[in-house]
């Protein structure tokens, strides 16, 4: 599928790169150098002094070696460990042993972070232009804001198209089946929903009247009852993050117990056809049920094998035998893919010589 000249096809889409995706857990980067690829980019992260995290581009221009094997940190710079030239946080090299002036020519490509709450936040770009008024607000998350507590600590590899993930979790019509009477009494996908647009926000809404509690969320969520109204509401941030939005009234018991739980999944692509999820339940209340991640990773791992699954189809098939038909309920995913497109034509046409 293609619009505005760019393939947007769940299982070989594009992503942008002037656009901020979640890296790593805060507790991830320490100093200790830690290698991760992101975006098909070799990236090493490690902590300043005081503690400001850093994210290099993992390879050294000298000979080649990866920054992360076996480098050493001093003081905020990181050396080298095939023979000793030293970075400093910015990627610019700053002492070469052998001797010699370091050119800028001896320098590797720094990323732009944003630590917020319990998640570091990378722009894929270049550093320069980074623009922190397009990371999602933290506040509205629920993962900064007063009242509501989160819990970080679950990455989950993919071995699918990054759309794939973000599209799925924005379709709630697949809970019925998929995850068949996990999280709802089977019955999400015939129910009536609305979509509303804000922006790179889209948001799939349905409102539910005295429904059976499934088991796993009764546990999680600590309800009492057995039944309850609920707002159901599953949103994308275009194109890095969605969240799954529930807000429970019991219904039928006096107590009226209320709950509001946010999944808050960063997704950010590995490669071409890989991407991880990262996970932060919120809750507005503290929520310590132990089990609370375990149940999340079985959740989630059903979607990760579906969609490892569909990838490996299309692959096989090859794009162009492996048309969609899209039906009306995925209204959600497609204005993502649209606001997507979106933003990796105007990337391509801004850098497109006048
Ligand atoms: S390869 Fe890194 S210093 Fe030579
Ligand atoms: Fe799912």
């Amino acid at each position: 599928m293609l619009i505005d000249g760019v393939n947007i096809q769940p299982g070989a889409a594009e992503f942008p790169r002037n656009q901020w995706y979640v890296a790593a857990f805060g507790t991830e980067v320490t100093r200790e150098p830690m290698h991760r690829i992101l975006f098909g980019d070799p990236i090493v992260f490690y902590r300043t002094e005081a503690g400001e995290p850093v994210a290099l581009f993992d390879r050294c221009p000298h000979r080649g070696m990866r920054l992360s094997n076996g480098g050493l940190l001093f003081q905020d710079t990181i050396q080298c460990h095939y023979h000793g030239i030293r970075f400093n946080e910015k990627g610019r090299a700053c002492l070469i042993p052998s001797g010699g002036v370091p050119t800028s020519s001896l320098s590797v490509k720094r990323y732009q972070l944003k630590e917020i709450s319990g998640w570091i936040w990378i722009w894929a770009g270049d550093a320069d232009s980074a623009d922190e008024s397009l990371i999602p607000d933290h506040d509205d998350l629920g993962l900064t804001a007063e009242g509501f507590y989160p819990r970080f600590g679950l990455a989950l590899e993919a071995n699918s198209n990054y759309l794939f993930s973000l599209e799925n979790l924005v379709d709630a019509t697949h809970i019925s089946f998929l995850h068949h009477g996990l999280i709802d009494d089977g019955n999400v996908a015939a129910h009536p929903y609305q979509c509303v647009q804000d922006g790179v926000r889209v948001s799939m809404v349905r409102e539910f009247k005295d429904e059976v509690i499934a088991p796993m969320v009764k546990r999680t969520m600590a309800l009492q009852g057995e039944r309850a109204d609920r707002t159901l509401e599953l949103t994308s941030y275009a194109p890095s993050l969605c969240v799954v939005r529930q807000h429970f009234v019991e219904a039928g018991s006096d107590s009226k117990m209320r709950r509001d739980s946010r999944l808050v999944v960063g997704i950010t692509p590995t490669g071409p056809r890989s991407c991880i999820q990262f996970v932060a339940a919120v809750n507005d209340y503290e929520n310590t049920y132990p089990g609370l991640f375990d149940d999340l990773r079985h959740l989630l791992m059903e979607d990760v094998v579906a969609l490892d699954d569909v990838q490996i189809l299309f692959d096989q098939l090859g794009q162009d035998r492996a048309p969609e038909v899209s039906v009306r309920s995925d209204e959600g995913a497609i204005r993502t893919r649209r606001l997507i497109a979106a933003q990796i034509a105007a990337e391509r046409s801004a850098k497109a010589p006048a």
